[in-house]
């Protein structure tokens, strides 16, 4: 609810408990929440402290989380006989019976009761008394949060990297389409040499590999239950952490409750590895833009991914990839916000550490939305293959082979080929040809050891298919490395 609907602030001192029975809604929602941790409190919270200290709007997407929690929590605290079997059910239905109205849109979320945790403790307890008041034994909102948090990023981990997996499998489908055919390879976006499309292609797959590879450490790192941390100092109740841990798929229970309750390094690993990955993204998004500029004309995007101009008749707009070249601000601010948030809380919980939470959630959705615009792309996208073989073999693109041809024949020193190959460069530009368009008396007159089968390097064709060294752009490289990342994608 917008802080500007709100009536206005009480003042300082100003009690909100009414006397009467003419209670605003908000006041009765103050007492509610009273109910929940008020034992020592006359008052209710003022309608901005409510507002401020509210997590519900966003924290309500871990409901899921939360009632796995508290369902290994029941059993576990039932198995140590603090609950009786009867209690266990009872929370154990109650908790379906919640789980059902939530999926089914009939739960009404309470900002007064704060949060995703007392909104279903509270709700709990409604539908089946007592029992829903033990749940809270030997744990704290503190734990509870951690865990559920835990939880919910070891889930969007999990999804992310089946995506990401998606992504590599189109781009290494495309790769494999397009292995032997030539396009120009820039570096300073300057034509230098000529590359595959598909070893382009490849070289994201390299990244999101890698992208894939910071989401299982975190993961790995991550995977650890703060539950039974308590508050921060643990509980005198004689617990069985390990049971819980199990029930939750971690690997262990964290070792040290101050830290539990207070470390979110899964969470900036994860923002982390989202900033990597959505830069990774944006590279590829860029060069999509790029490519399909009306200069360079080197792909098409098709309808389905492009969009056209209100008032410009001849445009096709790659939004979705210009989109996902922006959303690498939100994922990078998103880090930078959590580790400024981060940075300087005294242990062990503080609220700050609810802020925790929208960047994290916005960070995963702009992350999948990306992944699954770029998949899409790579899978539309229908390269100029002849105009890509043009422009491969503009720029004096095969230099480089030229000057390699007079170390590897001539048995010149490099920096010598260099300056001649300079030197040709500079005649056929002046001539307006290309190396291959220089006569061999012109060669010969800046080299007279120059022979005719230096022409054979000359071509796109052949330069690119002696850059056969491990990694390189031969197409047969490029062939082989595209079925096995496909085999081992699957
Ligand atoms: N809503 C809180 C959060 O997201 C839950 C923990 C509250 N703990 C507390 N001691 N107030 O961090």
């Amino acid at each position: 609810m917008p802080l500007v609907s709100q009536p206005p602030n009480p003042r300082p001192g100003e009690g909100q408990r009414p006397a009467d029975a003419a209670r605003t809604d908000d006041q009765k929602r103050n007492a509610e929440a009273n109910m929940q941790w008020g034992g020592r409190f006359a008052a209710g919270p003022s309608v901005v402290m409510q507002e401020i200290n509210a997590s519900i709007g966003f924290d309500r997407k871990m409901w899921r989380q939360d009632i796995r929690g508290s369902r290994a929590h029941a059993a576990m605290l039932g198995r140590i006989g603090v609950l009786s079997a009867e209690e266990v059910q009872a929370i154990g239905a109650g908790l379906d019976a919640i789980a059902a109205d939530i999926e089914a849109g009939l739960f009404t979320f309470e900002t007064a009761l704060e949060d995703i945790h007392m909104n279903i403790e509270a709700r709990l307890t409604e539908r089946i008394g007592d029992a829903g008041r033990r749940l809270h034994t030997g744990r704290s909102r503190n734990d509870q949060v951690a865990t559920d948090f835990r939880l919910w990023v070891r889930d969007a981990i999990d999804g992310l990297d089946s995506q990401i997996e998606e992504v590599m499998r189109a781009l290494a489908t495309r790769a494999g389409e397009f292995a032997a055919d030539p396009m120009p390879g820039f570096t300073h976006l300057q034509t230098a040499q000529p590359v595959t499309f598909g070893h382009h292609l490849l070289a994201y797959v390299e990244m999101l590999a890698r992208d894939r590879g910071r989401l299982a450490d975190c993961r790995r790192r991550l995977n650890e239950c703060p539950l039974g941390s308590a508050a921060l100092a643990g509980t005198s109740f004689p617990l069985d952490r390990h049971m819980t841990a199990r029930a939750l798929g971690f690997d262990q229970p964290t070792a040290n409750s101050l830290d539990a309750v207070s470390d979110r390094d899964f969470a900036l690993e994860f923002l982390a590895a989202a900033a990597i990955s959505a830069m990774h993204l944006s590279r590829l998004a860029e060069e999509i833009v790029i490519w399909c500029s009306a200069p360079y004309r080197f792909i098409r995007l098709s309808d389905a991914f492009t969009t056209g101009s209100s008032i410009m008749p001849q445009k096709r707009n790659p939004d979705a990839a210009e989109l996902v070249r922006a959303k690498t601000g939100r994922v990078t601010g998103a880090l930078v916000g959590l580790l400024t948030v981060m940075k300087g809380l005294p242990l062990a919980y503080a609220k700050d550490m609810q802020e925790d939470k929208e960047p994290v959630f916005d960070a995963a959705d702009a992350w999948a939305l990306s992944l699954a615009a770029i998949g899409g792309m790579v899978r539309d996208m229908a390269p100029d293959t002849a105009r890509l073989r043009e422009m491969a073999g503009s720029g004096f693109a095969t230099a480089t082979d030229l000057a390699d041809w007079l170390v590897r024949v001539l048995n010149l020193p490099f920096r010598a080929a260099h300056h001649v190959t300079g030197r040709l460069v500079a005649r056929a530009e002046a001539r307006g040809v290309d190396l291959a368009g220089l006569t061999l008396a012109e060669m010969q007159a800046e080299e007279p050891r120059i022979t005719a089968s230096v022409f054979d390097v000359l071509s796109v064709e052949a330069s690119v298919a002696s850059r056969t060294s491990y990694g390189g752009t031969a197409p047969e490289n490029v062939a082989r490395q595209a079925a096995q990342w496909l085999s081992v994608l699957g």
